[in-house]
């Protein structure tokens, strides 16, 4: 089988390199599928766990990517809800990898079915960033999705990228006012995911975050990097909170200094914790077309670099999809 292995590179630990191999099918253990795999996605976390230190957690031969859809061939002895044939999407957890190859081993608790009308990039579009939007609006701002719940005014920041795409259209399922900020080319495909309001970031008003009809916002989630506290500060309401998906040391610095002077606005740190029910959720909403995965580009497995290189690039608008 074909795979693309992450490299160590001792000289440039800035270097990021992958390398393409042959090495044998993986074996299910008792709690995994093996999987044809059909499509996967690049996450920016793919790329940033491979850079220097947290590189060296990772085996010699580790193979990149966690999110993947394809058809189970073969059930490890304890698993119950599949069986060859099965259309699936799952994650393949951060540190389990495997996504960048032909066949790979997922656990029977993240992976779900995948119904015929959920194409298999849409679906590998969904894990991380699907369910990290989804956990922030619900778990992090208390919004509810069936539209119950009181009025929440949302900043979404990278509302074009991987997670921010979800997070407009997971938040306008609530009771929800949502402004987006994103770049002027992405502005009308923003508004079409249902953005009340939108930001030009590169503009003065856009870098400032001020809501365009003067609203303070309740919650931010923030899927971008470089903002200051001190900008997100004064647009927050008396008790807002900024749900921070990548905290800079000066933003961990920012959360702690709220927490110890019992500050009622709150910088939050989050980190995924993928669910198995949460992920179902999203295929459904996807399946009856509530939900919708945009597909920034597709590449062949064999150009794998190249998505990985646009990936790292920081430009795509919605998901980076492989196809074997
Ligand atoms: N904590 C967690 O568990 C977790 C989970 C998932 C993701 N993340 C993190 O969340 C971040 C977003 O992930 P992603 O997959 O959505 O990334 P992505 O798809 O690579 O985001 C790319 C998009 O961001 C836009 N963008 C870049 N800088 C911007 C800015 N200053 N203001 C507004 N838009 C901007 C780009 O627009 P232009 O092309 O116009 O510049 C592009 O459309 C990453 O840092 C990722 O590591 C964390």
């Amino acid at each position: 089988m074909t795979f693309w292995l992450s490299m160590r590179i001792p000289v440039n630990f800035a270097l990021i390199i992958l390398q393409h191999v042959e090495v044998p099918v993986p074996t299910p253990k008792q709690d995994e599928v093996l999987l044809k795999l059909e499509a996967a996605s690049i996450n920016p976390a793919d790329w940033k766990m491979q850079k220097f230190p947290l590189r060296y957690l990772f085996p010699r031969n580790f193979i990149p990517c966690t999110d993947v859809a394809g058809e189970v061939v073969e059930v490890g002895s304890g698993v119950k809800n599949f069986k060859a044939g099965d259309k699936v999407v799952a994650y393949l957890r951060q540190f389990g990898g495997g996504g960048l190859g032909e066949f790979a081993v997922a656990k029977e608790r993240l992976t779900v079915p995948r119904p015929p009308e959920v194409s298999a990039a849409e679906g590998a579009g969904l894990p991380i960033a699907g369910l990290t939007a989804h956990i922030a609006l619900t778990q992090s701002a208390g919004v509810k999705l069936d539209g119950s719940g009181p009025r929440k005014n949302i900043l979404i920041t990278a509302a074009s990228g991987g997670v921010g795409q979800f997070a407009v259209q997971l938040a306008k399922l609530g009771n929800t006012h949502v402004t987006a900020t994103c770049g002027a080319r992405n502005m009308d495909f923003v508004k079409s995911l249902g953005a009340d309001e939108i930001l030009d970031y590169k503009t003065p008003e856009g870098s400032s975050l001020k809501s365009p009809s003067g609203q303070k916002y309740d919650v931010v989630i923030h899927c971008t990097t470089g903002i200051p506290w001190s900008t997100f500060k004064p647009n927050l309401s008396a008790n807002g909170k900024v749900i921070d998906l990548s905290p800079s040391p000066g933003a961990l610095m920012s959360s702690l200094l709220n927490k110890l002077t019992f500050s009622k606005k709150q910088l939050m740190p989050l980190l995924l914790a993928a669910k198995r029910e949460n992920l179902d959720y999203l295929v459904k909403l996807v399946k009856e077309g509530t939900l919708k995965t945009v597909i920034d580009s597709k590449y062949p497995l064999s150009k794998a670099e190249d998505a990985w290189a646009k990936s790292i690039d920081g430009h795509a608008t919605g998901k980076i999809i492989v196809e074997p």
